[in-house]
């Protein structure tokens, strides 16, 4: 087996197994970018300007998002912008603990834009519905939801309207493709399930 395959690279400390592999996540990127296009596509004959209402708003939530944000949009083939803002709802724990803090903001107002936020992975769905009150409350025109991962099944999840989901996962904590334990593992290029014992191990305080 080539040392570059994801599976050589299940050697690496801590990573139990490979849940979703490199050509599976990118397969299944391209089809969410198309269905994304037909979302916004402008009509014949229509320019959108820049930071005009026809244009979506791609708000990548950090840290997580940022790789399935970047592969994402160079994905997706209509006119389209971009901005992050950054929340923490975990401290250092590896459950959510529904405390969200808001580390860094928009840069721009968004009234009457067409916002898209992109998620990592959605897990009790509270981080999703503080940052969808908080951005209902400046009038965009509309607001969709694209998560890379949904953990179903979950105990205690709040209801949470998500328009298009990558991949349901068991619930199970995982690292890779920008998802982090103690801010590691953002580098893989593939979604891996942790060996538990890598909890017990000491981890200092961490954000999404
Ligand atoms: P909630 O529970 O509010 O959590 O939906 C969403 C945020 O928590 C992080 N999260 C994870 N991060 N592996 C991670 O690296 C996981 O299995 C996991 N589950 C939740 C993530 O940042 C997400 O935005
Ligand atoms: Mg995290």
């Amino acid at each position: 087996m080539p040392e570059s395959s994801p599976s050589a690279q299940t050697r690496a400390h801590g990573v139990a197994s490979v849940l979703l592999d490199e050509a599976t996540i990118q397969g299944r990127i391209a089809e969410l970018a198309a269905e994304m296009d037909e979302w916004y596509r402008p009509a014949p004959g229509q320019h959108p300007v820049p930071g005009g209402g026809e244009v979506p708003l791609l708000v990548g939530v950090l840290t997580g998002a940022v790789t399935f944000l970047t592969d994402l949009m160079r994905a997706m083939t209509v006119p389209l912008e971009i901005e992050f803002m950054a929340v923490s709802s975990y401290g250092a724990s590896t459950q959510s603990s529904g405390v969200v803090r808001i580390l860094k903001d928009l840069n721009h107002e968004i009234s009457g834009r067409r916002i898209v936020v992109v998620e990592d992975i959605i897990d009790t769905g509270l981080t999703l519905q503080y940052l969808l009150d908080l951005l209902e409350r400046r009038a965009p025109a509309d607001i969709k939801v694209v998560a890379l991962l949904r953990k179903h099944d979950k105990p205690g999840a709040v209801p949470v309207s998500v328009d298009l989901v990558g991949f349901d996962i068991p619930d199970e904590f995982v690292v890779g493709y920008g998802l982090d334990y103690a801010g590691h593992y953002r580098n893989l290029p593939y979604v891996a399930i942790l060996n538990p014992a890598v909890f017990d191990e000491p981890s200092p305080t961490h954000e999404e």
